[in-house]
């Protein structure tokens, strides 16, 4: 376990995701995005059931882990986090998300991750109305807005589903994170800061790119 933690919330973060990296050559993407100055790496885990697409497990989190000094921002789509959540703590997860649709007791989820040591989100998928995590989502360090059906990268943005950050900013106040997560690029990112999403996952607009550190930049100016 590490002792990185998930940057407290009222700044703007940019969190690429590796999900578009070219997972041959993990560790030099991440040093390449830890140059240009991001606090967090999103590590996208699937498990083939929860999502049509299979990615990595904890061998592959705990390897990254000796390469980098970012916050691992661990979004497991899987259907049984409460099952794999430890493992992936052992390997160096900091930050936690689990997906609502797939916990019945999440109150409970959130503790034992907490007592784990690291911080807790909670991720709502398109489809998921706003008021399934309105009870929980103030108990939580960061709410995560899907804004495409989550299992691929490069997929376009859903402007419905951003929407939902607005009311969930309500519901939360200022101290707790939003973040988004699909189709972020430097188009879309005004609109979800304008709703009050304040952590921008992008994949493909960081990855897709041959210079991933103009491509970090330019997100982040259009955030502003
Ligand atoms: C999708 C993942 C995302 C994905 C986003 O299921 O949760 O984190 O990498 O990719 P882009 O930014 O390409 O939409
Ligand atoms: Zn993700």
């Amino acid at each position: 376990m590490s002792d990185l933690h998930l940057p407290k919330a009222g700044t703007i973060e940019v969190a690429p995701s590796i999900l578009s990296a070219d997972f041959a050559k993990l560790a030099d993407e991440i040093a390449v995005i830890e140059s240009a100055g991001v606090k967090m790496v999103h590590l996208d885990i699937m498990d083939g059931h929860f999502v049509p697409n299979i990615t990595m497990g904890p061998v592959v989190v705990a390897k990254l882990r000796r390469y980098s000094n970012l916050v691992f921002d661990t979004h497991l789509m899987i259907t049984d986090p409460e099952k794999y959540a430890p493992d992936f703590i052992k390997a160096g997860a900091n930050h936690i998300t689990f997906h609502i649709e797939v916990v019945d007791k999440p109150e409970q989820l959130i503790d034992r991750l907490r007592s784990l040591g690291v911080t807790v989100g909670l991720c709502l998928n398109p489809e998921t109305p706003v008021n399934a995590v309105e009870a929980v989502a103030p108990l939580c360090d960061m709410i995560l807005v899907m804004t495409v059906n989550p299992g691929f990268g490069a997929q376009q943005f859903m402007p419905e589903s951003a929407k939902k950050i607005a009311r969930i900013r309500k519901i939360v106040g200022p101290e707790i994170r939003i973040e988004v997560d699909g189709g972020i690029d430097t188009q879309t990112t005004p609109i979800v800061v304008s709703y009050g999403a304040d952590t921008l996952v992008a994949g493909n607009a960081i990855f897709g790119q041959t210079d991933r550190i103009a491509a970090i930049e330019a997100i982040r100016k259009a955030a502003q």
